[in-house]
């Protein structure tokens, strides 16, 4: 990408603010603000974000006055200003002269302004409004020396069911189709007798007495995405045209369900992120960690930006925790470690009003002569010891594999069991790689697999033939496959894939399957390692600088190896299946109940390379196991043995970060010496860790 992260981290190093609303505070405030930024190290602000009723405070008339004071102010305190597009939080004005614009529920219920993103994506007023105003900012700001790049929309996700949104829906249809026999097949409209016979039929799913197609389902949510994504294109377009040198961003969400970010994150320069952990949730640092190397995986790789994230409590949730000293130097550190390459918040001054006014920020309402403010100086200071680190990647030999369409498909109504979600499929699987320090990039299912030597699926219940061709060919090539249960089972128009499944992969599983038998809540249901049938399972003997296999034999090592642990047992919840081997090795099989002696986890010689299948929901010590097998098959480790629980550790570029996500000390045995960027002080032999603290360790070099 030509306009990347890069293009902001040139001569300023790793990015440091937040989202700054001067419209808040009268201008008096400005400059102490500007000043405190500067202390603070504070070099990129995203300003203007929900400004439009300040900026056009009625159609036509723009006032730019303050946003001309605020912008002149930032460029002369060196500041770089992220641009807000303010399309997010329309005016009142809007939804009260063109009431059409306002949103609309699945039951016809209207939603109102009074709080921000009240919008009809496909409404023709609000997205010609929405040029008008980007016009006007692209016009008036092109070669202001503060700004720095452009910050459209906030946070897509609006969703519409009004007669203008199901027109757009029937255009997207006919786009996809192109006529409505080839629809009505799409959607298998003979069941139910929901055959279309005229366009003007269709309409998006809207409250109905009982399940909805789920063909309809899966494209209303591809076309939701699509024409947020056309909005945001519709924007971009424009900025492009003023400012053909600056990058364009739109803030995401993480594992947000509405958009698909593999079809935003092609259409824009940078990746940028939001992102709020669960405080005292302990899945939190590895959900966290999975979302940033989402980022990077938007990305192809190429560095990302945080662009909000909380420095202590937020307020959106019924009992708001604050985040004990150290908490967000940690999590912004975490960001740092895997591929961000800026750190900003929401916001820079707390509100005095609105819905947000108990929402944590940069400086608090107590002012700066306060913990929170001194930690945030002390932050913004101890970035510019990692300047080096920007543009660096975080390499990754395994890839986990992710798809919307796949997650809009699988949690709809009707199906086995609503107890097998796609992203909790994807942090189980991925949480064993994270507590072994082994990086993993997510990627989509038509990504170039080529380079990983591990593929992960931890679900694909809708899969196409091509991309079902490409894991196949990756596996056969030589690649490790792991593919999670309930895979393969429809095609992209969500039609179930008859025969024995998972039909497009059973050959390269060398297994196959007849029955889904989900389980009682709060059953575990025992199964048990098998002893390896051959010596072929002890791994695939690849030879190379990597390929020494894990070196963690922590406890969870219990596992399918070869050395004997044949018959130990682990549990399984919610899911299993009927499977059968045909030609795949049964790892492990169910130990009771009416599967008891049939394969649970079966791992298949392909080609060659390597295919696992499993068939239920192991637990965490299970899946730890397989990852160490999995890995062993690769001939892949991570950066250090033996990592203390609660430690994480992640390299980018030269650097191994160690973070402590525990609440006691630890002590990191490291191989070799190194000095940590972040104190300046050398370690030899360990490295000691308080909890939160953290470690960037560069291989010592003599000085
Ligand atoms: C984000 C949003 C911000 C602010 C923040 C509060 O979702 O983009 O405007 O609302 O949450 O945590
Ligand atoms: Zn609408």
């Amino acid at each position: 990408m030509r306009l990347g992260m890069h293009t902001l981290t040139e001569g300023r190093g790793l990015l440091f603010g937040g989202d700054y609303n001067p419209e808040q505070w009268p201008e008096e405030v400005w400059a102490k603000d500007a000043e405190l930024m500067r202390a603070a190290g504070v070099n990129l602000v995203t300003v203007g974000v929900f400004s439009w009723s300040r900026l056009e405070p009625e159609p036509g008339r723009h006032d730019f006055g303050w946003l001309d004071r605020v912008l002149d102010l930032m460029a002369a305190h060196d500041i770089a200003v992220d641009l807000a597009i303010p399309t997010a939080s329309p005016p009142p004005w809007l939804g009260h002269r063109w009431p059409e614009t306002l949103p609309v529920d699945e039951r016809g219920q209207r939603l109102w302004y009074g709080s921000r993103n009240q919008y009809c994506p496909s409404s023709r007023v609000y997205r010609e409004r929405s040029q008008s105003i980007t016009t006007a900012l692209a016009e008036r700001y092109a070669g202001h020396p503060a700004l720095a790049m452009w910050h459209v929309g906030n946070e897509y996700g609006e969703v519409c069911h009004c007669d203008a949104s199901a027109a757009a829906f029937r255009d997207w249809l006919r786009a996809r189709y192109g006529d409505l026999d080839t629809l009505n097949e799409a959607w298998g409209t003979t069941f139910w007798s929901q055959g279309y016979g005229d366009w003007a039929e269709i309409v998006p799913p809207r409250h109905a007495p009982y399940i909805i197609n789920p063909t309809q389902r899966l494209d209303w949510w591809r076309f939701c995405s699509d024409e947020l994504l056309a909005h945001f294109r519709e924007q971009r377009d424009i900025l492009r045209a003023h400012t053909p040198d600056l990058p364009i961003t739109t803030n995401f969400m993480g594992l947000f369900k509405r958009v698909d970010y593999f079809s935003f994150a092609a259409e824009e320069d940078i990746v940028s992120n939001d992102c709020y952990p669960e405080p005292g949730n302990p899945r939190t640092p590895a959900l966290t960690a999975l979302t940033h190397d989402l980022m990077r995986g938007l990305g192809g790789g190429r560095p990302w930006l945080l662009m909000e994230q909380s420095t202590s409590a937020v307020n959106f949730r019924g009992h708001n925790l604050p985040k004990p000293p150290g908490q967000f130097r940690l999590e912004s550190l975490q960001a740092v470690a895997r591929g961000a390459d800026g750190l900003c918040y929401f916001q820079w001054r707390a509100s005095r009003f609105g819905a947000e006014r108990f929402h944590a920020a940069m400086v608090p309402h107590a002012g700066e002569d306060t913990r929170l403010h001194a930690e945030v100086r002390a932050h913004g200071q101890e970035l510019r010891r990692l300047a080096s680190l920007a543009g660096q990647p975080v390499p990754a030999r395994v890839a986990m594999v992710f798809d919307w369409a796949s997650w809009w498909a699988l949690e709809d109504r009707g199906r086995p069991s609503d107890r097998l979600n796609a992203t909790e499929q994807l942090l189980d699987y991925y949480t064993p790689f994270f507590e072994r320090g082994v990086s993993v990039d997510v990627v989509p299912p038509s990504a170039d697999l080529s380079a990983y030597a591990l593929v992960v699926v931890p679900n694909l219940f809708l899969v196409s033939d091509r991309d079902a061709a490409a894991l196949t060919a990756y596996a056969r090539g030589g690649g490790v496959l792991v593919v999670g249960p309930f895979s393969g089972v429809v095609d992209p128009n969500a039609h179930v894939r008859t025969g024995r499944f998972p039909a497009p992969l059973r050959e390269v599983l060398g297994a196959s399957g007849e029955e889904w038998l989900p389980v009682a809540d709060g059953q575990v249901v025992r199964c048990r390692w098998r002893a390896a049938a051959n010596p072929d399972t002890a791994g695939l003997d690849s030879a190379g600088p990597d390929s020494a296999g894990p070196d963690s034999a922590g406890p969870d090592s219990a596992g399918p190896d070869s050395a004997g642990s044949g018959g130990a047992e682990f549990g399984a919840r919610a899911w299993t299946e009927l499977l059968r081997s045909d030609g795949a090795e049964v790892v492990a099989e169910f130990a009771e109940g009416d599967l008891a002696g049939s394969p649970a986890v079966l791992r298949n010689r392909a080609g060659d390379g390597v295919a696992w299948y499993v068939g239920t929901m192991p637990d965490a010590a299970a899946l730890g196991a397989l990852a160490e097998r999995a890995l062993a098959d690769a001939g892949v480790r991570g950066p250090l043995p033996g990592l203390p629980p609660g430690v994480e550790a992640v390299r980018r570029g030269d650097v191994l970060f160690l973070l402590n996500h525990g609440t006691s000390t630890v002590r990191v045995p490291i191989p070799e010496p190194a000095d940590d960027l972040l104190t300046g002080s050398t370690a030899e032999g360990h490295v000691t860790l308080t909890s939160r603290a953290v470690a960037a360790l560069r291989p010592h070099t003599p000085s």
